[in-house]
């Protein structure tokens, strides 16, 4: 895992974008695992902007996003989809039908295999990641198996908690008790993982990802088995670090 600390959110967006731009310009057809929540939105205005500016296309990019809620709709204000659709595919030339998210409505198991049957068809080039206060990566909270696939979960109050805080206008009884995200064996499927951690509010798991043996307690940790993992951290998110 090559950690990399950075001074704060923007500095920690321009080079996250330069880890990514770097993917889709060396493959036109590169298949992206993408990530929602505050942490991506200033890489996701970096890749508009660069498309806008210098013609980058996604026109044959694939993206497969690591999970969504159970119960929205994509069309839901507050659904990954949308979230994904009003911060990068609309501004960007990518082909719709080449968008994957997991589904969070229908049949929640059938969901689960046919993202893990999309997911073996199309190897990831590169994984973009967040990590959660409590160190989940996707909505893999602590406790989920390292060779865990595309699967149901009941996320952890906490994680309500940090979400209704950013996006449900602190309204916890809106957000969504379950999730549905792919399996931690899935991430480490990726040929590059890039995960991006910025403000004091991730910097407990930080210490754990880095600092501790890969245990179920931090899914984030499972990543120092991985073998091309680049950790973008800003000095806020490393406050905790010993060295
Ligand atoms: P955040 O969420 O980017 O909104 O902090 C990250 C995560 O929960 O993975």
């Amino acid at each position: 895992m090559e950690l990399i600390i950075v001074k704060n959110y923007e500095e920690a967006s321009d080079l996250a974008f330069e880890h990514m731009i770097e993917v889709v310009k060396s493959n036109p057809k590169a298949n992206l695992g993408l990530a929602t929540g505050s942490t991506p939105i200033g890489l996701y205005d970096r890749m508009v902007k660069d498309h806008q500016t210098n013609g980058t296309s996604y026109k044959e990019i694939k993206t497969f996003n690591l999970d969504e809620y159970f119960g929205l709709d994509p069309q839901h204000e507050q659904s990954y989809y949308r979230f994904m659709y009003e911060h990068l595919f609309k501004d960007i030339d990518i082909n719709l039908d080449n968008t994957h998210v997991p589904s969070g409505v229908g049949d929640i198991q059938e969901n689960c295999n046919q993202y893990n049957a999309l997911l073996k068809e199309n190897p990831i080039d590169i994984q973009l990641l967040g990590i959660g206060g409590n160190g989940h990566i996707g909505f893999n909270e602590p406790g989920t198996a390292f060779d865990s696939v595309t699967h149901y979960i009941e996320l952890k109050q906490r994680t309500r908690e940090d979400n209704a805080r950013l996006f449900f206008n602190g309204h916890l009884e809106e957000v969504p008790t379950h999730a549905i995200t792919m399996g931690i064996s899935n991430i480490m499927a990726a040929k590059k993982v890039l995960l991006i951690a910025c403000g004091e509010n991730k910097a407990d798991a930080i210490v754990k990802m880095v600092e501790e043996e890969p245990s179920v307690d931090c899914p984030a940790s499972a990543l120092k088995n991985h073998p091309n993992c680049v950790c973008i951290v800003d000095e806020a998110a490393a406050s905790k670090l010993s060295k």
